[in-house]
């Protein structure tokens, strides 16, 4: 990610220019400095403000890309974000190697726009992508500039994310997930990392998070981020559902189904890379809050060693659960890391997973599901939501749905009795073991790959969650 601040209109840089046509005319921010030609063009009228519509002139030897950019009571930051991902996604095509946009309306938002639409994943191809982009922040003053500088921070982030999510499992193992994590984190100050294996996981009594794992050739990993920017010894627990593949397991899923196919599967460690990213933003930038995040990192696989349907396991927290389908693998590996989790006595616990393909059928990658028992918790995540564009709406845990998972060898089984409502059975399942901990939880599946409607999002990993995380646990701190 390069890009540079600038106090003027970046005329003199070798960039393009980037211009935003309001419907309400030339916008002083964008077109302060601009060539005279080009303000006459502008007041001729030529130039199209419909939301998207572009044009491209030669002005006093100066590229200019004008885009439609609507109203301007009507440009909110998800709107400042689009429009300057369209200009790089643009310039790119136009093989510019760099582009000058005004961040002066919504500058962080602007600049996530613009740098999370940068994002290339090249790492597999053996001709590396030459088309990498300066971004140029011109008019920007002292407040801006530090927008600009975190939004690059948490945006790099973000980039991780959708790095390890993008790493298919035979090369991003547990152990692989795991030490990229330790080494990423290493230096950053108030924050300690610690990996645990299998021989700990199965001390610990996880026997629902080993049970996932003993089917898969390689050996299973559990994640502890302590970091401590606030004073006192408060905390909040934050876990990220980590399955390097979900294969299914015993329950083995098919090649492919109406949501993809089996191969999208390595995307089922979302949740731990958000965490992940998450938890890097708030230490580089120093925020002052204390937070324990875990990641249970694992694959589920069949083998002669795998767990199997009617298997009877009694959890860390002393729950039994009856297999029923080994397919449904997250809540056993977030059972075992919230009872962890909550045996330190957190402030709340939140949890990111992709959990459910119901969730997916239910919300179609627009937005993200969030239940919880907590209404303060669920209400911050919704304006964290709303706030970082990263949506997300809640379903009910209804007490009736109770008698879905309701066990008949065991306490409860871990899908329900009835078809239906896959996503708020999972969220019920794991609100037996929250108990009294005020708990929200964020059901990826739809949301963490895939996605084709916006423009700063890849249709590759998409890193979901790393910025709603982060806005939401600020909120939780009254910070923001
Ligand atoms: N990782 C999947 C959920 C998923 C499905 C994510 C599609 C993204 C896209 C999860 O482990 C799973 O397999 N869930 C099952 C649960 C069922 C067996 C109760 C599902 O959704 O089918
Ligand atoms: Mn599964
Ligand atoms: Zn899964």
């Amino acid at each position: 990610m390069k890009y540079g601040i600038t106090g003027k209109q970046g005329q003199t840089l070798k960039a393009i220019l980037c211009v935003k046509v309001f419907a309400d005319g030339p916008d002083k921010n964008d077109c302060g400095n601009l060539h005279p030609e080009a303000m006459k063009l502008f007041k001729s009228g030529a130039l199209p403000s419909e939301p998207g519509r572009k044009t491209v002139h030669v002005i006093g030897g100066k590229k200019i890309l004008f885009l439609g950019a609507g109203a301007l009571k009507d440009y909110t930051k998800e709107k400042a974000r689009e429009i300057n991902a369209r200009f790089v996604r643009e310039a790119k095509a136009m093989n510019e190697t760099g582009l000058v946009i005004n961040p002066a309306l919504h500058a962080k938002a602007s600049a996530e726009g613009a740098f999370l639409a940068s994002y290339v994943f090249d790492m597999f191809k053996t001709k590396k992508d030459t088309g990498s982009i300066e971004i140029f922040f011109a008019g920007a003053d002292k407040t801006k500039s530090a927008e600009i500088r975190d939004a690059a921070i948490l945006c790099g982030n973000v980039f991780l994310a959708r790095d390890l999510a993008n790493t298919p499992s035979n090369v991003a193992t547990p152990e692989y997930v795991a030490s990229f994590a330790e080494e990423k984190l290493k230096g950053l100050k108030n924050l300690k990392v610690t990996v645990r294996d299998e021989k700990w996981i199965k001390k610990q009594g996880m026997n629902a998070f080993y049970a996932v794992s003993k089917g898969s050739g390689v050996p299973p990993r559990f994640v502890e981020i302590e970091y401590r920017g606030a004073k006192g010894n408060k905390h909040a627990a934050i876990i990220g559902k980590g399955i390097t593949f979900d294969s299914g397991g015993i329950s083995i899923k098919p090649q492919s189904t109406p949501l993809g196919g089996i191969e999208e599967m390595k995307f089922d460690m979302s949740g731990a890379a958000a965490v992940f990213a998450m938890i890097r933003t708030v230490a580089q930038l120093g925020v002052k809050v204390n937070l324990n995040v875990y990641m249970p990192l694992t694959d589920n696989m069949p083998d002669g060693n795998a767990y199997k349907p009617g298997d009877i396991i009694e959890t860390m927290a002393g729950i039994t659960v009856e297999v029923i389908s080994t397919d449904a693998e997250g809540r056993l590996i977030l059972c075992d890391a919230i009872e962890y989790a909550r045996r330190k006595k957190p402030e709340y616990i939140a949890d990111i997973a992709t959990l459910t393909g119901a969730c997916s059928v239910t919300f179609g990658g627009i937005t993200s599901g969030v239940m919880g028992n907590d209404r303060m918790l669920v209400a911050n995540m919704k304006k964290a939501g709303d706030e970082t564009g990263e949506l997300v709406w809640e379903l009910p845990l209804h007490e009736q749905y109770y008698e879905w998972i309701k066990g008949k060898y065991a306490d409860i089984r871990n899908t329900g009795t009835v078809p239906k409502a896959g996503t708020i059975t999972a969220g019920m399942f794991l609100k037996e073991f929250v108990k009294d901990t005020p708990w929200v939880h964020v059901d990826i599946a739809g949301t963490a790959y895939g996605i084709t409607h916006k423009p700063y999002i890849p249709d590759t990993g998409s890193g979901m969650g790393a910025r709603l995380l982060f806005d939401f646990v600020k909120k939780q701190e009254g910070l923001e």
